[in-house]
């Protein structure tokens, strides 16, 4: 099966005053294209910073990373950004919407970052918050919605511009048994049909177990993975 995100060798060490913390301590990984994957692992092991540096929001302190044959390292700042707005869709635990803008705007920020045609960019968000379930709120500022809805539109605008890969770090995290529920179909479902790999850092075993794939994470180093 083709190989959509190589990481050889890579280390992460974070320097605050004199003190270094060594958050990633050689990672080797290969997630093959249309993987579903689990990263769980104790408080402080490395998920968010791993999570961080697939998704190019920080660079590792050595090693090599490779995202859908492009070697990571040799984009600079600028082209990363580019690189990053079309190839990787975020959602976190905190959905970071912008509190003044409408849902539907949230949306499309994404693509009016990329300097997309508006009317497209505004088809597209209306499209994708219907398939999140609401299109009935897209004038809604995200103080007017519930979390799970909040989430949803996260959803929405981290699949605009139809990343190959979505990483999700605790998406159900903030959320009651019924919502998280809802939003794990929804994730689901949306990765099935558009293809997509996705990487979701959960604290739930049983939220785990219900995806396909497994990256198990101790201090720093991956202890056991179950990859196609
Ligand atoms: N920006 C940072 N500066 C310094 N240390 C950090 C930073 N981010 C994370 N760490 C440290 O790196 C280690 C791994 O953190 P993190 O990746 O957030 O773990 P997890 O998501 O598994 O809880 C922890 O010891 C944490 O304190
Ligand atoms: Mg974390």
């Amino acid at each position: 099966m083709e190989t959509l995100i190589t990481l050889k060798s890579i280390y992460k060490t974070y320097k605050l005053d004199s003190q270094e913390v060594d958050a990633l301590r050689g990672i080797d990984l290969s997630i093959p294209k249309g993987a579903i994957c689990s990263i769980t692992g104790p408080s402080g092991s490395g998920k968010s910073t791993l999570l961080h540096i697939i998704g190019t929001l920080d660079r590792p302190t050595s090693g090599v990373i490779s995202i859908n044959s492009t070697n990571v390292a040799t984009l600079s700042d600028q082209m990363l950004s580019v690189f990053r707005n079309c190839t990787i869709g975020f959602v976190f635990q905190m959905n970071n919407l912008l509190p003044e803008f409408s849902a539907l705007e949230n949306v499309m920020l994404p693509g009016i970052i990329a300097g997309s045609k508006d009317e497209a960019v505004r088809e597209r968000a209306n499209f994708l918050l219907k398939s999140v379930g609401l299109g009935h709120r897209a004038s809604h500022r995200p103080g007017e919605l519930s979390g799970g809805e909040q989430q949803r539109v996260a959803i929405a605008r981290a699949l605009l511009m139809a990343p190959p890969i979505l990483l999700a770090d605790e998406p159900t995290g903030n959320l009651d048994k019924k919502t998280s529920a809802s939003i794990e179909e929804l994730l689901m479902n949306l990765c099935h049909e558009n293809g997509v790999t996705m990487l979701m850092v959960t604290h739930d075993p049983s939220l785990a177990s219900r995806l396909p794939n497994a990256i198990c994470m101790e201090d720093g180093k991956i202890i056991s993975t179950s990859l196609i």
